[in-house]
C-alpha cells in the first residue's frame, strides 16, 4: 500500500470531518446570534428617518411594521384596482408649465377655508382605525398635523373617540360621518363632535358597495376575509364590504343632517358636475371630489380628471376639495391649478404614521409642503392666489 493510500485508510473520512465541523459550529456562541429570525432572503436595508426624501420612502417601512392584513387594508382598492392605479396615472396626464425665476423660500402657501387661515392647502383625509398603523393612532396624527398647522379630518371609525383626539393637540379638526339610517345616532354623534370642536362636518356618500379581492384571498392568514359583510337579519349575505348599512343614501339625507349642524356641512365622494349641483340644491357647503382612493366603484374615473367638471358646476359657490391618489406636493399644485381649494392625503399620512409614529406623519406633511413650494417656484407662482389654469396643460384620455 502506498503512502497516500495509507493516509486515506487511517485518516478521518471527509464525512467525519464535515460532521465534526458542523457540531463545532452548532455549539459556537458566535453562530447563535445568526439563527432565526433572519430569513435567507437577500439583504435589504431600510432607509432611516433622516433618509426619507419623498412620501414613497415611507411605504416599505409602513409595510414592514404592520401585519400584512393591515397593510392590505390600507393599500387595497376595489376589484381589479383599475381606479386605484388610474388615480396615480392621472398625474402623468397633467403637465406643469415652467415659469421660473422664483426662489422657493419666497413662496407663500397660506390660504383660507371657512374663515380659518391655513399655512398650506394640504390637509389630512379621514382614514379609519389609525391605531392599526401605530399605537399612537389618531392622537399622534393630530399632534403631527398640529405641528405643521395642517387641518385633519377625523374618521367616523377612528380608534379613539373624537373628544380624546381633540384633546391630544390644538390644531383644527373636521369630523367625517357615515350617516346611519336612523337619525338618532347621527344627531348624537354630530352633536358630540361639534361640542368637542369639529369645525366642519364631512358626510361621506360614496363607497356603497366595494369588493376588496386582495382581502378576500386572505393570502397571508388562510382565514376568512374579515371584510366580508356579516350575515345578520339586517344585513343580508353579500360579497361586498359595505352592507345594507350604507345602501340607502339619498340626497334627502342632507335635509335631515343639515339642521344638526351649526358648522359647514360637506359632501365627500362627488365625481360629476351633476352630483355637485345636487349638493348645492341640498344646501351642502363644500364638496370633496373623491373616489375614496379607488375603494368605491372600480372602473370609475380618477378624481383629478373630473375635477374641472365639478369646479365648473360649483362656480365658486362653495369650496371644492379633492383627494385620491395624491402622493407629492406637485400633485397638489396640479389640482389647485385645475380649481381645487385644498387637497387631502390619505394613504400618505398613514404610511408616515405607520413608519415612525407621530414624527413620521409630521415628516410626510413637511415633505409635501416643501415639495408644493418647490413646484410653485418652478411654475413661477409665489402665492396660492397666483395659481391658475395657465400653469398646467392637460392630456386626459
Ligand atoms: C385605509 C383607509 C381608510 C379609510 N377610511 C375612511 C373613512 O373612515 N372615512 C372616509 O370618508 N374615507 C376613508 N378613506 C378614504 C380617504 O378619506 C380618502 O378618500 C382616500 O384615502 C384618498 O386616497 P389616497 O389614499 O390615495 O390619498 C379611507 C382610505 C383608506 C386608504
Amino acid at each position: 500500500m502506498g503512502k497516500s493510500e495509507q493516509t486515506w485508510r487511517n485518516g478521518i473520512s471527509r464525512r467525519q470531518a464535515l460532521a465534526g465541523l458542523a457540531s463545532f459550529m452548532a455549539s459556537s456562541p458566535l453562530l447563535h446570534a445568526q439563527r432565526d429570525p433572519w430569513p435567507l432572503g437577500p439583504h435589504r436595508r431600510f432607509l432611516g428617518f433622516d433618509e426619507m426624501r419623498d412620501v414613497f420612502d415611507f411605504e416599505p417601512l409602513f409595510r414592514a411594521n404592520v401585519p400584512l392584513s393591515i397593510y392590505d387594508y390600507t393599500a387595497h382598492g376595489t376589484e381589479s384596482e383599475f381606479t386605484l392605479y388610474r388615480n396615480r396615472d392621472a398625474f402623468d396626464w397633467v403637465q406643469l408649465v415652467s415659469g421660473g425665476g422664483v426662489d422657493p423660500d419666497t413662496v407663500d402657501t397660506t390660504t383660507e377655508l371657512y374663515g380659518r387661515t391655513m399655512p398650506s392647502p394640504i390637509m389630512l383625509a379621514p382614514t379609519a382605525r389609525q391605531r392599526d398603523c401605530h399605537p399612537e393612532g389618531e392622537l399622534g396624527m393630530h399632534r403631527a398635523a398640529t405641528t405643521v398647522g395642517a387641518t385633519m379630518i377625523v374618521s367616523n371609525v377612528s380608534s379613539f373617540r373624537f373628544p380624546e383626539i381633540a384633546e391630544a393637540a390644538e390644531g383644527p379638526l373636521w369630523f367625517q360621518r357615515y350617516a346611519t339610517e336612523q337619525m338618532g345616532p347621527n344627531e348624537e354623534v354630530l352633536g358630540m363632535a361639534q361640542e368637542a370642536g369639529a369645525e366642519t362636518i364631512v358626510v361621506t356618500i360614496d363607497q356603497q358597495a366595494s369588493f376588496y379581492e386582495r382581502d378576500l384571498h386572505v393570502r397571508h392568514t388562510g382565514g376568512r376575509a374579515r371584510t366580508v359583510t356579516r350575515r345578520t337579519p339586517q344585513n343580508p349575505p353579500n360579497p361586498y364590504r359595505v352592507g345594507a348599512g350604507r345602501l340607502w343614501y339619498t340626497w334627502e339625507l342632507f335635509d335631515a343632517l343639515k339642521p344638526m349642524c351649526e358648522v359647514p356641512i360637506l359632501a365627500k365622494g362627488i365625481l360629476t358636475g351633476e352630483g355637485a349641483k345636487k349638493c348645492l340644491d341640498y344646501g351642502v357647503e363644500g364638496i370633496i371630489v373623491s373616489n375614496h382612493g379607488g375603494r368605491g366603484i372600480d372602473y370609475g374615473p380618477s378624481s383629478l380628471e373630473v375635477l374641472e367638471e365639478v369646479v365648473d358646476a360649483v362656480g365658486g359657490q362653495v369650496p371644492v376639495i379633492i383627494d385620491s391618489g395624491f402622493r407629492r406636493g406637485s400633485d397638489a399644485l396640479k389640482a389647485l391649478a385645475l380649481g381645487a381649494d385644498a387637497v387631502c392625503y390619505g394613504r400618505a399620512t398613514r404610511w408616515g404614521l405607520g413608519a415612525f409614529g407621530e414624527p413620521g406623519a409630521q415628516k410626510v406633511l413637511e415633505i409635501l409642503n416643501a415639495e408644493l413650494k418647490q413646484a410653485m417656484a418652478a411654475a413661477g407662482v409665489k402665492s396660492i392666489a397666483e395659481i391658475d389654469r395657465s400653469i398646467v396643460k392637460t392630456n386626459f384620455p
